[in-house]
């Protein structure tokens, strides 16, 4: 009898044991043993590319955050069309808009020089994303390491789950909070707008209806180029004071009502997030601070742990 009873309690713990999901946690020293070189090695590579062009900082920034959007941090964005995949390159937030591509895809191959198949694409998204934030001027952080590349992407979660710069207050919440982050992470996020270009179809119908949201200088400054019709690449600054460097002016701005873009300007327009962008505008220590946290939930949305996904040999290609 004692023996049935401990043999049934041997099954129950065992069984216990396999029902327990081993959910692999990412972690910072992830590739200590296996790739000691390979964080030195990406910010050497990304640091040549934004001393080559400055605005490639806010691109990698923006990469990261549409690759995380989408699937989780699994650099489902950086594979090509082929005859398995449909490329969320192509999605209408995506398409001739994110850049960097061929930053990563260098990076990729500097690192599978001296580590081949170790490092993940996903995760030289994320590194280079805080290399990129501390280079001009942005908070640093510990990026937590560990993710694997996918097989596959989605065209479709792209056109659907990133946010669009004409979303409401309300819409823009809900994008987030379907992430896991809060509204203040949102805000926080946002704020990386303090560096960076937006195209002229991003904020012609901002600039040309006269609304009370907008301050009326900003707004003739604005079309003198982007006209009415046409012109729809040309760029502006998504911060008008300092587009180069990483700091608060961004929130300054949506105070004046020098909000770029429509979806910048909803964060502060008599909602509930005016008190987040009014503290970030005050205490640039606590932005950067917010920012860097918000920065590390974005990174851990449902990464490819395990033996899950691949590692894969080029990033716009599965292996
Ligand atoms: C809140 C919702 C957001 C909307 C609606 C939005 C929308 C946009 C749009 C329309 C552009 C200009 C694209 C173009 O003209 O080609 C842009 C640029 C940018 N976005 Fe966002 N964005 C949002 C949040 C974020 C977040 C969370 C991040 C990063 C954590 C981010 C980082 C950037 C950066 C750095 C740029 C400049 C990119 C460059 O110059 O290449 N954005 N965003
Ligand atoms: C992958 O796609 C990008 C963007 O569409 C393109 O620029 C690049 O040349 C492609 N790479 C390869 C190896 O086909
Ligand atoms: C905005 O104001 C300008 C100048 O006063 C005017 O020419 C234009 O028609 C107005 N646009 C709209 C959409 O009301």
């Amino acid at each position: 009898m004692a023996s049935h009873i401990n043999y049934t309690c041997t099954l129950l713990t065992i069984l216990l044991i396999i029902s327990i999901p081993s959910e692999a946690q990412l972690s910072s020293k992830f590739y200590d043993s296996t790739c000691p070189s390979a964080l030195t090695t990406i910010r050497t590579a990304i640091r040549t590319a934004i001393s080559r062009e400055r605005r490639m900082a806010a691109s990698l920034i923006r990469l990261h955050f549409h690759d995380c959007f989408v699937r989780g941090c699994d650099a489902s964005i950086l594979l090509n069309d082929s005859s398995t995949i449909t490329s969320e390159k192509n999605a209408l937030p995506n398409l001739n808009s994110v850049r960097g591509y061929e930053v990563i895809d260098n990076a990729k191959s500097q690192v599978e020089k001296i580590c081949p198949g170790v490092v993940s694409c996903a995760d030289i998204l994320a590194v280079a994303a805080r290399d990129a934030s501390f280079y001009v001027g942005g908070p640093s952080w510990t990026v937590k390491l560990g993710r694997r590349d996918s097989k596959t992407a989605s065209l479709s979660s792209a056109n659907s789950q990133l946010p669009g710069f004409g979303d409401s207050l309300n819409t823009l919440i809900s994008l987030f909070k379907a992430k896991g982050l809060s509204a203040r992470d949102m805000v926080a996020l946002s704020g990386s707008h303090t560096i960076g270009q937006a195209q002229c179809f991003t904020f012609r119908t901002r600039i040309y209806n006269n609304a009370s949201d907008i301050n009326a200088g900003f707004a003739t400054t604005r079309r003198r180029k982007c006209p009415a019709s046409g012109g729809n690449a040309n760029l502006a600054p998504l911060d008008l004071v300092t587009p180069n460097s990483f700091d608060n002016n961004y929130f300054k701005n949506l105070i004046q009502k020098k909000g770029l873009l429509a979806s910048d300007q909803v964060l502060f327009s008599g909602g509930s997030t005016d008190s987040i962008v009014d503290e970030y505008s005050k205490n640039p220590t606590k932005f950067k601070s917010d920012f860097a946290a918000a920065m590390i939930k974005m990174g851990d949305i449902s990464p490819l742990t395990g033996s899950k996904g691949q590692i894969r040999k080029l990033c716009y290609a599965v292996n």
